[in-house]
């Protein structure tokens, strides 16, 4: 996918657009620029231009543009259509076949494959009449990314935020790849399941234990065993991010609920990656009422969860088991140690509470370990990351 003609729609989102330009060059794409008359309003086309080093195409009926590139040559040229930001509005006319601008008429002209990311108010977006639009785009076969929830710019929380630059970036090359088939599709006929996030423990209506876990890593090997052709199904804690299009995602929230899923799946898959951060210990007794800070001091007890890695390693039929480490010192030590105490395939021992890596952060390093090897794998972003680590389990099978 080196082409990306970039669709720009009028919301305050637009400035995120200005970076996700910047990262999508950087992954080697050349960019064009489409804006619409509203997103001029938020910021000038030439901050694209600049950025993208094309000019900017913003008139349906210019006589300069059109002798350069005119929409439907500009719709030829492009590998992959991205809205970004899809306005209510944006969405609305793709939805409904309006072509009443360029990014519009674009739209309609376009054969290849389409991506929209959302960002609008988030009573906008819960409306069921943008919810009915929204999945018309999706029967009509375009890749919808994000929005995601969290403080919106109209003092608002809630789904609207049009998701990160660099998330967006990700999804884009994963999704494409994986529509193109540019990557080999070396896990065809295996079936995948990757725990992913943290696991939150309730301890009364209100609180719960938790870690700083953002499901990056686990969502990242999902995109990617896709990618590599591989059925699959994510078995999720609490996470902001937006399930993978075209993968199985089953939702939990607890530890046990987190084991209760992978149990039920771990059989009938030939892989399983644990790359969530599931509680190692859980409140004994989650209270039905809010505890009252009657005391000055709460003493919590706590029981120590199933251990998920460990007990699919044990089934009969087991997958392929991979486990992850989580380690602050130590790491080879302990990693050595989780391989061979919890009985599995290989481990990907990462660090953790450093500056770079690691827990909610877009990179990771890994060192993987297995009976008899090890494998470095530097620091690069999760998705680039999840990708190797496919391909050294791939290879290990000696499906590649
Ligand atoms: O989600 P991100 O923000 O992208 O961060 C990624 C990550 C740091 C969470 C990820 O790379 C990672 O290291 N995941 C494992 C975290 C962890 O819990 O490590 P651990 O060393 O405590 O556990 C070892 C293994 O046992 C893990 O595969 C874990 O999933 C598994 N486990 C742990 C406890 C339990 N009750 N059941 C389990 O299956």
């Amino acid at each position: 996918m080196k082409r990306i003609l970039l669709g720009v729609s009028g919301g305050i989102a637009v400035y995120k657009s200005a970076e996700l330009v910047r990262l999508l060059r950087k992954q080697g794409a050349e960019v064009q620029v489409v804006m619409t008359q509203s997103a001029m309003q938020f910021i000038s086309p030439l901050t694209f231009q600049a950025l993208s080093g094309n000019p900017v195409h913003t008139e349906f009926l210019d006589a300069d543009v059109e002798n350069a590139m005119g929409h439907i040559s500009l719709a030829r040229w492009a590998d992959v259509l991205l809205i970004a930001p899809a306005t209510a509005n944006t969405i609305a006319k793709l939805a409904h076949g309006l072509a009443d601008d360029l990014l519009s008429t674009l739209y309609l002209a376009a054969t290849c494959p389409v991506f929209v990311a959302p960002a609008m108010n988030q009573a906008m977006w819960n409306k069921t009449v943008t919810q009915e639009n929204v999945e018309t785009l999706f029967r009509h076969g375009i890749q919808v990314i994000g929005p995601e929830q969290g403080d919106q710019a109209c003092g608002e929380t809630g789904y609207g935020r049009m998701t990160e630059p660099s998330a967006i970036c990700t999804q884009l090359f994963a999704l494409a790849e994986h529509e193109t088939l540019e990557v080999k599709p070396y896990l065809a006929g295996h079936k995948v399941l990757i725990s992913a996030g943290p696991t939150c423990e309730p301890l009364d209506p209100v609180r719960y234990l938790t870690n700083r876990s953002s499901g990056k890593m686990g969502y990242a090997l999902a995109i990617a065993a896709l990618n590599a052709g591989a059925d699959v199904t994510l078995v999720s804690g609490p996470v902001a991010l937006a399930a993978p299009v075209g993968v199985d995602l089953i939702k939990v929230t607890t530890a046990e609920q987190m084991y209760q899923a992978v149990m039920a799946k771990a059989t009938s898959h030939s892989i399983y990656i644990g790359a969530a951060a599931v509680a190692d210990y859980s409140p004994v007794l989650s209270q039905p009422e809010k505890i009252k800070k009657h005391d000055e001091q709460l003493t919590l007890v706590l029981q120590k969860t199933k251990d998920i890695l460990a007990d699919v390693a044990v089934l009969h039929d087991r997958p392929f088991t991979v486990g992850f480490a989580a380690e602050t010192h130590d790491l080879e030590n302990y990693a050595r140690d989780k391989l061979s105490r919890k009985n599995v395939d290989m481990i990907a021992a990462n660090w953790v509470g450093q500056e770079q890596g690691g827990f909610d952060s877009d990179q990771n390093a890994l060192h993987v370990f297995w009976a008899g090897g090890d494998k470095i794998l530097p620091m690069t972003d999760k998705a680039q990351l999840a990708e190797q680590l496919m391909a050294l389990i791939a290879e290990y099978l000696k499906v590649v």
